[in-house]
């Protein structure tokens, strides 16, 4: 068995922090969720833990977003900000900071780590030309484009910017980056994305801008006077300025950071692993500070086979669920249903199993089913506890199975060694009987204390183990065998802690069991299916006359100007064949007005008239929707289709 014997070593763990751009969806909750666990079971074993998340709140993404719905962008974050906090309520979330890259403590810790790189002789000025992806707020070369110059990431068009910026030599640093790799073989984990950084790495590094003068939006470059800082550099930093990093007190900072030999560890999605495994350990070396102990890379949320984003449209919100199920349900599925570091499709049919064979069946019913054979027998718990039995036994290889995998972030198998302690918890009451035992021997033998005393503490050890992902479901569980319903610590994770003859209330099932048919009749108008692409079980598929019904129509744009005192619109007149109409278009941020003309476009001609800004619309041009912030791009109709050709 393992000992918890005092281990005050300290432990800091991060999630990436959060554009205010998007509302939070099932994949950063995921992060932080899975962030949230880790720290929860290092508080358990009694280490010196600290948990930190927030939000990023700067840049050219931010800037626009908040344009567009007519706020600062300060606002907009304000706004966000607040539905993180309400549902890290909801699902307790227990971090010590949140921290937002427009605190001043921030700028401070950012000023304090350019102080540094500056010392180091690391940065330069000079004019930086290349493709630049706003939605990446990066620039690329040449060769990452495809042949139409579009952004790798978001498959939208690059613009050419030229400007004087700040430079970092990140070039400097590929040697010892690697060097560091081959020698801390857990810095990025899993493995595979190991290889995969350093062979970017190896690749060859090029310096990196870090300084924006297009860019308003965000913390000024010392000493160069209109640029602001580039957003990664400024982001990245947070998990330093929070502790503290640059300010009077650093106290926070030379405990989990500077000075600690503990685990720092950041936890992230695979989508930003260039950033943590070479920009910022890179930034780091340069300024002479010590690095993060790990880089956790786990793996994306998929629908339908597509990444959970709101530019794909397949967005899960937490909402329904947690109305309906309640957060713990939800925290179980996620860190059970998702092997850490690979991706993982999300479906509320695969929740729903889950739900009830998981946790109503296979939690739940234990769970009940030996609280009441201890309140029919005693109106309470035993009056002893053995201390030698089967499920002692199993308990201790549960343990040492359950502590290995949490350490490594196996979450799926920690799980899995807690369900395997239940079903042997409920093989041990199966085989002993304890209803016979009470008929032929009376409630008051002791057998049948000593049985239902095994099993009960079985109960309360899982529910100790379980503590880090279903915080509440464990302490009803501790309320239900009359113990205070409280966050466990170390101490409570050694067998014989059961309270003898303790009065036991009679509470609600833990997991009421679902109808699946049932719920999903209810639930067919959410939001939740609102959102599914064509094509999953749960869309609104519809008729070949249903989609006869749509007028699709070739059209040549003959005219464009941008509706006044709007970001997005342009007002298009195109030519249908013979009879002209008015168009309004979303898509002013991607194209300039002078440059439409002349284009061949398809639009939906059976469009009732609509008023967009005051300025009334005659149809609907038709644009992809590409990349994370789904920004339109025209579907070019070759120039020898007649205008008003039908499309079908
Ligand atoms: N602001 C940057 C991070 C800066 S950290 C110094 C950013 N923010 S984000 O809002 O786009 O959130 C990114 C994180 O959310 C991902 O790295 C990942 O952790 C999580 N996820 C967003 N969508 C996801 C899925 N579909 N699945 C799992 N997690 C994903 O990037």
């Amino acid at each position: 068995m393992v000992s918890f014997a005092v281990r005050m070593k300290t432990f800091y763990a991060t999630t990436p922090i959060y554009y205010v751009n998007d509302l939070p969806h099932i994949g950063h909750i995921y992060s932080t969720v899975v962030t949230d666990v880790i720290t929860r079971f290092h508080r358990l074993i009694g280490d010196d833990t600290r948990f930190l998340t927030g939000t990023d709140e700067h840049g050219q993404n931010i800037e626009k977003a908040a344009a567009a719905q007519g706020m600062t962008p300060l606002e907009l974050a304000d706004r966000v900000v607040e539905r993180y906090r309400e549902l890290y309520k909801v699902f307790e979330i227990k971090n010590d900071d949140f921290i937002r890259t427009t605190e001043v403590r921030h700028r401070r810790g950012v000023e304090a780590l350019i102080a540094r790189i500056a010392a180091a002789n690391d940065f330069y000025t000079a004019k930086h030309e290349g493709w630049y992806c706003s939605s990446c707020e990066a620039f690329y070369t040449e060769k990452e484009l495809d042949a139409d110059r579009n952004c790798p990431v978001h498959g939208i068009p690059t613009t050419w910017e030229s400007e004087e910026n700040v430079f970092f030599r990140l070039s400097k640093y590929a040697e010892p980056l690697l060097r560091h790799y081959q020698t801390n073989p857990t810095f990025v984990r899993p493995e595979t994305r190991l290889a995969e950084v350093a062979s970017f790495v190896r690749s060859g590094l090029n310096d990196l801008s870090v300084s924006r003068s297009k860019v308003k939006w965000g913390i000024p470059f010392p000493g160069h006077p209109g640029h602001v800082v580039y957003v990664w550099l400024d982001a990245l930093a947070n998990y330093i300025t929070a502790l503290g990093f640059g300010g009077e007190d650093d106290a926070l900072y030379r405990r989990y950071w500077g000075e600690s030999t503990g685990p720092r560890v950041h936890v992230i999605g695979k989508d930003i692993l260039r950033f943590h495994a070479v920009y910022w350990p890179a930034f780091l070396m340069s300024a002479g500070l010590p690095l993060p102990t790990t880089v956790w890379a786990h793996g994306w949320w998929l629908r339908d086979a597509k990444k959970v984003s709101k530019s794909v449209g397949n967005i899960v919100r937490p909402d329904n669920l947690v109305a309906d199920f309640g957060a713990d349900a939800l925290r179980y599925f996620l860190l059970r249903e998702m092997a850490f570091g690979q991706d993982a499709s999300f479906s509320d049919e695969a929740f729903l199993t889950r739900y009830n064979a998981d946790l109503a069946n296979d939690l739940g019913n234990t769970v009940s089913r030996v609280a009441a054979l201890c309140r029919q027998s005693f109106g309470g718990t035993p009056n002893e506890l053995c201390t030698d039995n089967e499920v002692m036994r199993a308990f201790g290889a549960a343990q040492e199975e359950w502590q290995a995998a949490m350490e490594d972030c196996q979450f799926n198998r920690a799980l899995e060694a807690v369900w395997k302690l239940l079903a042997q918890i409920n093989g041990y009451v199966v085989a002993k009987e304890p209803w016979k035992i009470r008929k032929s021997e009376g409630a008051d033998a002791a057998r049948l204390h000593r049985v239902l005393s095994a099993a009960a503490e079985g109960i309360r050890l899982s529910a100790v183990m379980l503590s880090p992902f279903v915080p509440s479901t464990s302490r009803k569980i501790f309320e239900t065998f009359g113990m205070p319903g409280k966050d466990p610590d170390a101490a409570d994770l050694a067998w014989g802690r059961l309270p003898v003859s303790r009065p036991m209330p009679d509470l609600p099932a833990l997991f009421p069991r679902a109808d699946a048919a049932e719920y999903f009749q209810d639930r067919k108008d959410v939001a939740m299916n609102e959102q599914a692409p064509a094509g999953s079980p749960s869309d609104d598929r519809i008729s070949i006359d249903d989609f006869q019904k749509v007028r699709l129509r070739t059209a040549k744009i003959v005219a464009a100007e941008r509706v006044p005192k709007s970001n997005k619109l342009v007002k298009l007149q195109v030519d249908l064949g013979g009879e002209q109409r008015q168009i309004v278009a979303g898509i002013a941020a991607q194209y300039e007005a002078e440059a439409l003309v002349g284009r061949n476009v398809v639009v939906v001609a059976n469009l009732k008239p609509a008023k967009l800004m005051g300025v009334e619309s005659n149809g609907m041009v038709l644009a992809a929707a590409v990349g994370e912030a789904g920004a339109p791009v025209l579907i070019d109709v070759p120039a020898d289709v007649p205008p008003g050709s039908k499309v079908k």
